[in-house]
């Protein structure tokens, strides 16, 4: 879809420049030419919300690892003289930590997004699997990066998730005693922790250009599901989506500075103000919330391996969801039946993510199961069978014709 044929260089030493690397051109056509469907809504500004949230997070966290230390004697103190000592430290740690969050609740949106619009169906389906190893990166650098400040939370989040791995018969204990550099989460724990916080990031960059790359091969989607008519149906990406892009970051930066400046410690744990205590366990090790749907489903089984299993499982069932609806509709508006238990899934979703912020007992195990029950079903048996059975509602032969209608300018779009 993207082309260079519209950049010609007036300027010597830039044509120059073009004819032997032409990395403008590349620019020009990716980013300013770029033929966007002219229907997309706002759901469609979260990837650029994301691109922006990844920068934010390297630059901070850039200069976080200037000042932070990573030694299991000074990681916490170090972690307080950032935020009490270091010109702006505040600022910074504040940015990075509530940053993440806002990354998560970004990708969250544009996962659900994907998911109601049919993003990930054909001919989208490397673009959407990308978009899976990128989010199970996104995991390990907020996983990795929350135990840096080494305290009790820090600590004995990163105990739980490594253990889990000595679940595996036979290669379990020596792939825990190999994560951890010893025979507990010490030391040599955190400087490779620190290592591959700072590591995880730079891959996500690489896998996020593959993304956009993957995009502008495709094309982007649109809200009615219709593939794109190129001349009629859209519009140069610069100036129409780079003012409603940056719009929407302005507006996505008062809910982040809400945080950062009003209530920066909101989303955190107040545990995680105590140093690290190997001899002392917290009453409820609580992971951060954007993992909490997924903690939910691995204390849902009584059985260790089983969790493991079932967790990893249901981050796979994602990556193989353009086989399993088959429908040919695309967007979820021409799929009510569809529609409806797109929201229920959504409800359970939250509710699984409440469930993962409470004790593991009593009724709590009993609506975690169920709720990890329908997790799976929607994937595997109802999402597959609806998309097999359901006829889809009208659609519009073209997205032209879609926006005409809505706006009562009927006649016009049969024209
Ligand atoms: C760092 C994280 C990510 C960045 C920077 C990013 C960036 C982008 C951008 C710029 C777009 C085009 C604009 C838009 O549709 O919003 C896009 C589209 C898309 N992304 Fe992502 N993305 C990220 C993560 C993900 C994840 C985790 C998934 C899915 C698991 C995903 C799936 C998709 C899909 C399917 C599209 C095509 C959407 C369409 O045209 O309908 N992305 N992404």
């Amino acid at each position: 879809m993207s082309g260079h044929a519209s950049f010609e260089p007036t300027n010597k030493i830039v044509k120059w420049f073009e004819d032997r690397l032409p990395v403008l051109g590349l620019a020009h056509a990716s980013f300013v030419a770029f033929p966007t469907p002219r229907n997309l809504n706002y759901w469609w500004t979260f990837g650029g919300i994301l691109f922006f949230f990844l920068l934010v997070q390297i630059i901070t966290g850039i200069i976080l690892a200037m000042h932070y230390v990573p030694h299991e004697a000074l990681a916490f103190d170090s972690t307080e003289h950032i935020l009490r000592d270091v010109n702006y430290g505040w600022l910074l740690r504040y940015l990075h930590s509530n940053g993440a969050s806002m990354f998560f609740l970004a990708v969250y949106i544009h996962i659900f997004r994907g998911l109601y619009y049919g993003s990930f169906k054909g001919p989208r389906e490397i673009l959407w699997i990308i978009g899976v190893v990128i989010y199970v990166l996104m995991m390990a650098a907020g996983f990795l990066g929350y135990v840096l400040p080494w305290g009790q939370m820090s600590f004995w989040a990163a105990t739980v998730i490594t253990n889990l791995f000595s679940a595996f018969p036979i290669v379990g204990e020596p792939i825990v005693q190999w994560l951890w550099g010893g025979f507990s989460v010490g030391q040599p724990t955190l400087n490779r922790f620190f290592s591959f916080h700072y590591l995880v990031p730079l891959l996500l960059y690489v896998f996020v250009i593959l993304h956009v790359w993957a995009l502008h091969v495709v094309g982007n989607n649109n809200p009615t599901g219709v593939s794109v008519k190129k001349d009629q149906d859209t519009l140069p990406f610069h100036p129409y989506y780079t003012i409603k892009d940056s719009y929407a970051i302005v507006a996505f930066l008062l809910i982040y500075f809400w945080f950062v400046f009003f209530n920066p410690n909101q989303l955190g744990h107040p545990d995680n103000y105590i140093p690290a205590d190997a001899l002392v366990t917290p009453p409820h090790i609580v992971p951060e919330w954007y993992f909490l749907p997924f903690y939910a489903i691995l204390r849902a089984v009584p059985d260790k391996l089983g969790g493991v299993l079932l967790m990893f499982g249901a981050l796979a069932v994602l990556a193989v969801l353009p086989w399993l609806d088959r429908s040919k509709a695309r967007s979820l508006t021409y799929r009510p039946l569809m529609k409806g238990f797109f929201w229920i899934f959504a409800v359970d979703a939250v509710l699984l993510g409440w469930l993962g912020s409470q004790p593991a007992e009593g009724i709590f195990v009993t609506l975690s199961r169920l709720a990890t029950a329908y997790y799976f079903a929607h994937f595997l048996i109802i999402l597959p069978l609806v998309s097999k059975f359901e006829v889809p509602r009208p659609r519009p032969a073209s997205i032209m014709d879609a926006v005409l209608e809505k706006s009562g300018d009927a006649d016009e779009a049969k024209s």
